[in-house]
């Protein structure tokens, strides 16, 4: 394992959080905070804070992202955000798969595939959502739940484009719940998605791929999960409304 060899990338996941006032002052406050990161920054927000995230963000060392978006570039689609349309307004990121998508919003794994393509089309990064719901860790089912969900959504994924994903790993029992997969459990899935990828793609392009864990990580736990060595980076949900809190996991993530 050479950690040296993938970017480290913390990317904050605001979820349905912040009016435009609130998340002007949040990017104000993280910005001078995390101006000497030596990880990538990426804040992802709702589709009403992108243009403010992205002006405020300029020429800085933060870059932003979207949460979703859909498969069709354009169409009959009510409601729904295309991947050109994040990229023309400038946004460089966007998660697909999140595992609240899948819960509520029907997504599936076929649905993200077809995400995850357009995003790739567009010239967007990906950061694909993987995680075991807490039955499936019960029934210990995961790693072929997280091996089923890695092989579908990269389903015609080149080697090439693999460069532009960043995989994270959510174990959907940590989500929001306080609950941290201990260091060991995180590492261990996260290896057997490196794993997999190798199988998939040759050990040189898994060796390369930032493969993050998410999943209650906050200012106390990130040290210990980010010094494991198959875990590059995280994906923060909670945490990342608190400027001085994601900037001490972005400052753990720099070292
Ligand atoms: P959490 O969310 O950090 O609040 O658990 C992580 C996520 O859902 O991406």
């Amino acid at each position: 394992m050479n950690k040296a060899k993938r970017r480290a990338v913390i990317a904050g996941n605001w979820k349905m959080n912040k009016n435009r006032a609130e998340a002007k002052t949040l990017i104000t406050e993280l910005l001078p905070l995390v101006k000497e990161a030596g990880c990538e920054v990426v804040i992802c927000t709702p589709y009403t804070n992108l243009e403010t995230a992205l002006a405020l963000t300029e020429g800085s060392n933060v870059k932003v992202g979207a949460e979703n978006c859909h498969w069709a570039e354009s169409g009959a689609f009510t409601g729904e955000i295309s991947a050109p349309m994040l990229k023309e307004l400038g946004v460089q990121y966007v998660i697909i798969g999140h595992s609240e998508r899948r819960q509520y919003f029907g997504e599936t794994d076929g649905t993200v595939a077809k995400r995850v393509r357009a995003a790739l089309e567009s010239g967007l990064e990906v950061i694909l959502c993987v995680g075991e719901t807490l039955e499936q860790r019960e029934a210990d089912i995961t790693g072929e739940t997280i091996a089923i969900q890695v092989k579908k959504a990269l389903a015609g994924v080149t080697a090439e484009e693999l460069r532009h994903i960043i995989i994270a790993y959510e174990p959907v029992w940590a989500i929001g719940t306080g609950k941290t997969a201990t260091d060991e459990q995180a590492n261990e899935v996260n290896h057997m998605i490196r794993e997999l990828l190798g199988k998939l793609y040759g050990e040189e392009a898994a060796e390369a791929t930032t493969i993050q864990y998410g999943g209650s990580m906050n200012a106390k736990n990130a040290a210990g999960l980010l010094a494991q060595p198959d875990i590059d980076g995280g994906l923060i949900g909670g945490a990342s409304l608190k400027a001085p809190d994601f900037a001490a996991i972005v400052e753990a993530a720099s070292k």
